[in-house]
């Protein structure tokens, strides 16, 4: 498993506006989706490609293409969603598969609630969006569910992650090809696993809190 951490000023700055509690949602939502356009350019880095003939109005040129199939992108609900916009905006001819999952808050565990995936990824790309790296729960399960339909590699976007995540994350994942790209690695995770300083709930701040 490769983390990479986005280093650059625009990146901090906008992330920094998302940890201040008294930023509003709509302002929330839309610094979330410019984060994950700058991450998604790193993370797609690895993007499968081939060469294509294309006519210009002067000549034939070989240019890059995508190989299909394009790669499928998976939102983990709820909050993953609010990375949506910003992941398909560079990558519009992307696939969007869904998976709902969430913390088990008195045993932290991840449980899948929702899931809208092709039966068959083999061979597929896959980035998946989850903003909160905490315990690295949910990723495990997210990544274990995917690898098991198929896919040939994983690239987590995440904004923050609590460095307990990430290396419960790396003991489990030591050699699969998994890459997560991150804003942030965090201080810690606090006794309610939630990340420090992070930005509080991510769900909540995207969308409200639900009771
Ligand atoms: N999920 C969140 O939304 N925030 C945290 O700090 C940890 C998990």
């Amino acid at each position: 498993m490769r983390v990479l951490v986005a280093d650059h000023p625009l990146v901090a700055h906008k992330l920094t506006v998302l940890r201040d509690k008294d930023t509003p949602s709509p302002v929330f939502r839309q610094l979330t989706e410019e984060l994950v356009t700058l991450l998604a350019y790193e993370a797609t880095r690895g993007v499968r490609v081939e060469p294509v003939q294309i006519q210009t109005p002067v000549t034939t040129a070989v240019g890059t293409g995508l190989v299909r199939p394009t790669p499928l992108v998976v939102p983990i609900l709820r909050a993953g969603l609010g990375m949506l916009e910003g992941m398909t905006r560079l990558l519009p001819t992307a696939e969007v598969g869904f998976l709902g999952m969430a913390r088990n808050e008195e045993t932290l565990e991840a449980v899948t609630y929702a899931e809208r995936l092709p039966d068959d990824l083999t061979g597929r790309q896959v980035y998946v969006l989850d903003p909160m790296l905490a315990t690295g729960g949910t990723l495990r399960e997210a990544i274990k569910f995917l690898f098991k339909r198929g896919a040939s590699d994983i690239t987590c976007i995440c904004l923050l992650a609590a460095p307990e995540g990430l290396e419960a994350l790396k003991e489990e994942l030591h050699d699969a090809d998994v890459t997560v790209v991150l804003a942030s690695i965090d201080e810690r995770l606090n006794e309610n696993a939630y990340i420090v300083p992070g930005l509080g709930d991510a769900g909540d701040r995207l969308y409200g809190v639900v009771n």
